[in-house]
């Protein structure tokens, strides 16, 4: 009886750890770079969804994600997509690059920033991209900055191509009514799809289309 217990209670404790280095490493990486990270843990499952529903990533032929971070959104992405689509993602943070590398070896992943769109869709052979799921701290940027990747990313994508976004504050708060204005004006529709209960917080999803 015993060691049946021990058994039980090591099979339990076993495939927690490694989530647990991921959840610390995280957290970890948010409070050295903020504005960077901007928030202090990886999104959950329902987040994941939420993210990457009816963007059509089922028929796309050519999908990028932004900050993919240790990649659970990622695991949402893949799940849906057709076996010829061509997928990559751009994350800048060491220790979250080499995380999602663990997480997710098949995929391609520049350790990088995505102001360099353009070029990484040449080296993946992509002229024009299906969809965007971005998950990158936006409204912690300076506006130049996101003008300047959202054009960089507009320019990839074709028209049409779907476009998601998350940010975990409302459009009470002046720095997402900033960045919202700034979607409509570069998208030719801007869809507030969801708020969907994050860890502590609510996540704020928009969807648009160019
Ligand atoms: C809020 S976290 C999201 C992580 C992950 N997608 C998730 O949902 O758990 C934002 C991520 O964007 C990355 N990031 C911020 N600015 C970036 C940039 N210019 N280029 C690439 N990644 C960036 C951060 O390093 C971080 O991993």
């Amino acid at each position: 009886m015993i060691s049946h217990d021990r058994a039980s209670v090591q099979t339990e404790i076993k495939p927690r750890r490694p989530k647990r280095r991921g959840t610390l490493a995280f957290l970890s990486e948010f409070i050295l770079s903020p504005l960077q990270i901007g928030a202090f843990a990886e999104s959950p499952p329902w987040v994941a969804r939420a993210m990457v529903e009816g963007l059509g990533v089922e028929r796309a032929r050519a999908v990028a994600e932004f900050g993919p971070g240790t990649g659970p959104i990622t695991t949402e992405i893949l799940r849906r997509l057709p076996q010829d689509c061509t997928f990559f993602a751009i994350e800048k943070s060491d220790r979250l690059a080499e995380l999602f590398r663990k997480r997710h070896p098949e995929t391609t992943l520049f350790h990088d920033s995505v102001e360099r769109i353009r070029e990484f869709c040449g080296r993946m052979g992509v002229e024009q991209l299906d969809a965007v799921v971005t998950s990158i701290p936006w409204i912690l940027m300076p506006g130049s900055l996101q003008e300047r990747i959202l054009d960089e990313t507009l320019a990839m994508m074709r028209p049409g191509a779907r476009f998601s976004t998350i940010t975990y504050r409302s459009e009470k708060f002046g720095l997402v009514k900033k960045f919202r204005a700034l979607m409509d004006r570069k998208f030719a529709v801007v869809e507030p799809v969801s708020v969907v209960k994050s860890r502590l917080s609510n996540a704020y999803i928009y969807r648009c289309t160019k």
